[in-house]
């Protein structure tokens, strides 16, 4: 057993194909009237979601997509509270393009607002944020998000591109994780 450290299947596989269904329709048909979208994910979390929402926006044919990619970290401890670093940038040059912020989930916030501060610098035509997950409990700064999938409560999660570690990331669904089962059994 590889994942021997999920404590409870909190949103099944078929519970996030359907809400990304859901999620998917609203954004074809907000953007019906552009000619494309640019989905900018932010690695490595997002990876599962983007994908599977970027076929799932296709599937209804309205608006053609582009994807990039940003690599973020966040620090939680208290010396650099309030910020992340970009450790690796986008590649398209986004000014004039419609985009929409995509991420795995949202906990303090400070990822997705600094990220969103970027991009707006950088002269996006419009700049919206799509996020799998929000843990409100969390929240540290005041972000809006425009297209989210599931609030959960304030869990350590894995799976579907989360992981603990770098481990969990495959798996298809989301579950909170047994941290002290994790902790004595890890190798
Ligand atoms: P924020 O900047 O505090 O909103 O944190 C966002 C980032 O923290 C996410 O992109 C995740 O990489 C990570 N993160 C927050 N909560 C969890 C969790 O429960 N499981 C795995 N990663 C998490
Ligand atoms: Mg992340």
């Amino acid at each position: 057993m590889f994942d021997y450290f999920v404590d409870k299947v909190l949103i099944t596989e078929n519970e996030i194909k359907d809400r990304i269904d859901e999620l998917a329709k609203r954004i074809a048909f907000h953007y019906k009237d552009l000619s494309e979208i640019l989905l900018m994910g932010l690695l490595k979390g997002s990876v599962p979601f983007i994908v599977d929402l970027m076929r799932a926006i296709e599937s209804y044919n309205t608006v053609s997509i582009k994807i990039d990619f940003m690599l973020v970290s966040s620090y939680s401890g208290d010396k650099s509270r309030g910020e992340a670093q970009i450790e690796l940038d986008h590649k398209i040059d986004i000014a004039g393009y419609d985009v929409i912020l995509v991420d795995d989930i949202i906990d303090t916030g400070v990822t997705i607002h600094t990220v969103e501060k970027l991009l707006l610098e950088r002269n996006p035509r419009s700049l919206r944020t799509c996020v799998l997950l929000d843990k409100p409990e969390r929240r540290e700064v005041d972000v809006e998000i425009d297209y989210l999938g599931f609030t959960i409560p304030n869990d350590f999660v894995i799976g579907y591109g989360l992981d603990i570690d770098e481990n969990g990331r495959y798996l298809p669904y989301v579950a909170s994780v047994d941290l002290e089962k994790y902790m004595s059994e890890k190798k």
